[in-house]
């Protein structure tokens, strides 16, 4: 199973990805949690660094990079969910060329719709527990007292505004990429995160989750 969740910044793809990966028992490939990891580590490219935090898009053959290594590690053999990747078209064709030189295939791509006055309040209230990677929202899925929590560099408004602005510029860009290739479904985003679920499942053809 090799799935590709699209959507705008704050859209819930991390969210439902944590679902599906559990359900599927595939690894979510996150190129943003990558970049995040890389940043903590003290790896990343000071330039990409930069970018990120401003909130724009970092160089397509350094995600392209990424996933060509990560797609060959042992827990990506039965599938998995990538989240974040791919996000312009040539990401889109490179991973097509990455998964035709394996004799793999994409098997679905769903696009959460979520309109953009719901996503700035979505990004600024979120906050991701640094120790289990859970995400959670301040308003609408409190974090536990214990949680360890991070608020990211690129959820504050003008960060915001600017990834929304990327997202529509280059982004949406894949879903007639996708939708030609029938491999597009989209899902309403708005709603309690487990009602988007079950539209998620039913997007895929899978009985919904108990
Ligand atoms: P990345 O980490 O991929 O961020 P993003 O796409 O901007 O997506 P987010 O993680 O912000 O949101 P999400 O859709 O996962 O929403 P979530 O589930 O957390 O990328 C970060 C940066 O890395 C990019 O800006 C870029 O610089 C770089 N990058 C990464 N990949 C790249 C690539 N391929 N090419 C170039 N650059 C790349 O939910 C958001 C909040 O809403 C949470 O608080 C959550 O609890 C809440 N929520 C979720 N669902 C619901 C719901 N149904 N109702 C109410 N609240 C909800």
């Amino acid at each position: 199973m090799i799935l590709i969740l699209l959507g705008a910044p704050g859209s819930g793809k991390g969210t439902q990805a944590q679902v599906l990966c559990k359900k599927y028992t595939i690894p979510q490939i996150s190129t943003g949690d990558m970049l995040r990891a890389a940043k903590k580590a003290g790896t990343l490219d000071p330039k990409y660094l930069a970018i990120m935090d401003a909130g724009g898009l970092v160089p397509d053959e350094a995600v392209i990079g990424l996933i060509d290594r990560r797609i060959d590690e042992s827990d990506a053999a039965p599938g998995f969910l990538l989240d974040g990747f791919p996000r312009t078209v040539p990401q889109a064709e490179a991973l097509g060329q990455l998964l035709a030189n394996r004799n793999r295939k994409i098997d679905r791509v769903i696009q959460l719709d979520v309109p953009r006055a719901m996503i700035e309040e979505r990004t600024i209230y979120r906050r991701t527990d640094k120790r289990s990677g859970q995400i959670y929202h301040l308003k609408y899925n409190p974090p536990p007292s214990d949680a360890e929590l991070d608020h990211r560099a690129d959820d504050q408004p003008e960060a915001v505004n600017k990834r929304l602005d990327a997202y529509e510029a280059m982004t949406a860009a894949l879903l007639p990429y996708y939708e030609k290739m029938g491999l597009l479904r989209r899902v309403e985003g708005v709603g309690k995160p487990e009602e988007v679920t079950q539209r998620v499942f039913a997007a895929l053809d899978i009985q919904a989750a108990k």
